[in-house]
C-alpha cells in the first residue's frame, strides 16, 4: 500500500530535496573526503596506505555520480547484512533512476550505503566513520547544555517527604512535560544542517531553562503530549513495561535521550527501554554502537570539558555511571536492526522487516526520534497539513499488531502533517510568513498513534 500523495523527489526545484540532491551531499560528501585525508595523512604502513587511497578514489566517484545525476546501480556484495534488502528495493523500484528522479529519501539514504561500501570492499578500513570526528567534536562544544542537564539529574530523582499522591503524580507530569521537550530539541542539533555552528549559537538552540520551555512549546504545531503523558503513566500499573527509542543522533541529542530514559526507569515507569541504533555511519550524525560506546565512556572517562569544575566533571560522572550500571542490568539494551539502514520507509516495515515489526508490537510505546524517522514514518510525500498522524504512517499503525508510535521531530524538510483539524491555515500562513519555517528546526510536532492491537 502506498499513501495517495506524491514523494518529494530531487528534481521538484521548490522543494528542499532539490538543494539536498544538488548542494547539502555533495558538500557533505566533500567534508566527509577531507576527513578522510585527515586520517591518511598521520599513517605510515604503506599497505593501510594504499588501501585508504582507494576508498577516497571511490568516494570521489560517488561524489562524481552524484554530481551528474547518475543512475542508481546495485550494492555490491560487501557482507553487509542489508544487501539483499538493498537490491531488492532497487530491482523492483528504481531500475533505471538516476539521483534526481529517484524519490529523496530513497536517493539520499542510497548515497550514504554507497559511501559505506567504500569502506567495507576495502581491506583495513571497513569500519571507518567519516563522521566520528564531527560527532564527537560537536559533543565537545555542547559543554553549557551538558552540564546544565548534568548538574540537575545527576542525583537520582526523588520525591519531598510525605507527599499526597496527586502531589506525587503532578510533579511527576510535569517533568515528564518538560524532559519530554529536552528530548525534542535534543534533536535540532543534528550535524547534516549545522555543520558551521558556533558555540554561541549551539549554547541558544540547546538552552533548556524553564522560560524558555515555555516558549518553546509554542512552536511543537502538533502537539499530543498531554496524550503521550496519559500513555506513561498508565504504564506504572503494567508489569516489565518496556519502551523502544528508535534513535537519531549522537552525541547531545543522544545524552538527551539518556535523561529522559533515566527519568522513565527511576519514575517506575518501565522496566525496560530498549535502543535501535544503526549498524553503520548514517546521515551525518546518525548514532552507531561506537557513538554510543563513546558517550558513556568519555562521560566517565573522558577529558572532553576542560574548562568544567571537579563538581561539574562528577556529575557527568555520575550520571555515566548510572547509565552503565542500567546497560549492565539489561534495563537498557542497544539494537541495531539492519533495516534501519535501508531506503525503505516505515510503510513497508511489517512487510519488509516482518521480524523487527513483530518485535516492536511487543513494545508499550515506540518513539521515533528526529527528522529522517520522520520522513520514513510518513512516507516522505506531499501530505496535506492537516493529516492526521494515524492515517499518514499508513501501516504502521493501521497492520494488526501496530504498537503505540510516537514521533518526536523538529522540522527539518518538506513533508508536514498532523497539524490538527485548523492545520491547513496554520500551514499556509507559515509559508507566507517564514521563509525556510520547515527546514529551521524551529518548529517541531509531538505526535502519537494509539497503535491496533494484534
Ligand atoms: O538531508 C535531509 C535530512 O534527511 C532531513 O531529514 C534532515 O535535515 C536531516 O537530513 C536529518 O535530520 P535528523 O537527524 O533529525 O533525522
Ligand atoms: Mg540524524
Amino acid at each position: 500500500d502506498n499513501p495517495p500523495w506524491p514523494a518529494f523527489r530531487g528534481y521538484h526545484t521548490y522543494s528542499f530535496a532539490n538543494a539536498t540532491m544538488g548542494h547539502r551531499l555533495p558538500t557533505i560528501l566533500g567534508k566527509a573526503i577531507d576527513d578522510v585525508i585527515e586520517t591518511l595523512n598521520t599513517l605510515s604502513e604503506e599497505e593501510e596506505i594504499i588501501d585508504l587511497v582507494k576508498c577516497i578514489e571511490r568516494m570521489a566517484t560517488l561524489k562524481k555520480e552524484l554530481h551528474q545525476s547518475a543512475k542508481l546501480r546495485p550494492i555490491k556484495d560487501d557482507g553487509e547484512a542489508d544487501v539483499i534488502l538493498w537490491n531488492k528495493e532497487i530491482a523492483k523500484y528504481f531500475e533505471g533512476k538516476d539521483f534526481m528522479n529517484a524519490p529523496w529519501l530513497f536517493a539520499e539514504a542510497y548515497k550514504y550505503r554507497r559511501l559505506r561500501e567504500c569502506f567495507t570492499v576495502s581491506k583495513f578500513w571497513v569500519n571507518y566513520d567519516v563522521f566520528f570526528r564531527q560527532k564527537c567534536d560537536t559533543f565537545a562544544r555542547s559543554s553549557d547544555a551538558v552540564f546544565e542537564l548534568s548538574t540537575r539529574f545527576a542525583k537520582p530523582f526523588q520525591h519531598e517527604k510525605h507527599p499526597s499522591n496527586e502531589a506525587k503524580l503532578e510533579r511527576e507530569r510535569l517533568m515528564f512535560m518538560e524532559l519530554t521537550q529536552i528530548c525534542l530539541w535534543g534533536n535540532s542539533t543534528d550535524l547534516s544542517l549545522l555543520i558551521d555552528m558556533t558555540e554561541e549559537q549551539i549554547k541558544t538552540l540547546q538552552s533548556t531553562g524553564g522560560e524558555a520551555l515555555a516558549e518553546t512549546e509554542k512552536n511543537i504545531l502538533g502537539n499530543h503530549m498531554p496524550r503521550l503523558w496519559e500513555v506513561v503513566r498508565d504504564l506504572k500499573n503494567k508489569r516489565e513495561a518496556r519502551i523502544d527509542f528508535i534513535l537519531d543522533n549522537a552525541g547531545f541529542e543522544l545524552y538527551c535521550d539518556f535523561v529522559y530514559a533515566d527519568f522513565l526507569i527511576q519514575g517506575g515507569f518501565v522496566d525496560q527501554v530498549r535502543f535501535h541504533g544503526k549498524r553503520y555511519p548514517w546521515f551525518v550524525s546518525d548514532v552507531t554502537k561506537k557513538d554510543w560506546n563513546w558517550l558513556l565512556n568519555t562521560m566517565v572517562y573522558g577529558h572532553l570539558f576542560t574548562k568544567a569544575t571537579e563538581q561539574e566533571k562528577e556529575t557527568l560522572r555520575l550520571l555515566g555511571l548510572r547509565w552503565k550500571q542500567y546497560e549492565k542490568e539489561g534495563k537498557w539494551i542497544y539494537e541495531q536492526h539492519p533495516f534501519w539502514c535501508t531506503g525503505y520507509t516505515f510503510w513497508d516495515l511489517h512487510s519488509e522487516a516482518p521480524d523487527l515489526f513483530l518485535h516492536l508490537s511487543k513494545s508499550d510505546l515506540v518513539i521515533f526520534k528526529g527528522d529522517l524517522n520522520h520522513r520514513k514514518l510518513t512516507y516522505d510525500c506531499a501530505a496535506p497539513y492537516s493529516t492526521p498522524f494515524d492515517v499518514a504512517i499508513g501501516s504502521m499503525a493501521s497492520a494488526s499488531g501496530a504498537p503505540k508510535i510516537c514521533s518526536i521531530r523538529t522540522i527539518k524538510s518538506d513533508v508536514v502533517i498532523g497539524l490538527g483539524d485548523d492545520g491547513e491555515n496554520i500551514g499556509s500562513k507559515l509559508d507566507k510568513d517564514e521563509k525556510g519555517w520547515k527546514i529551521s528546526g524551529k518548529y517541531a510536532v509531538i505526535l502519537l498513534s494509539e497503535g491496533r492491537p494484534g
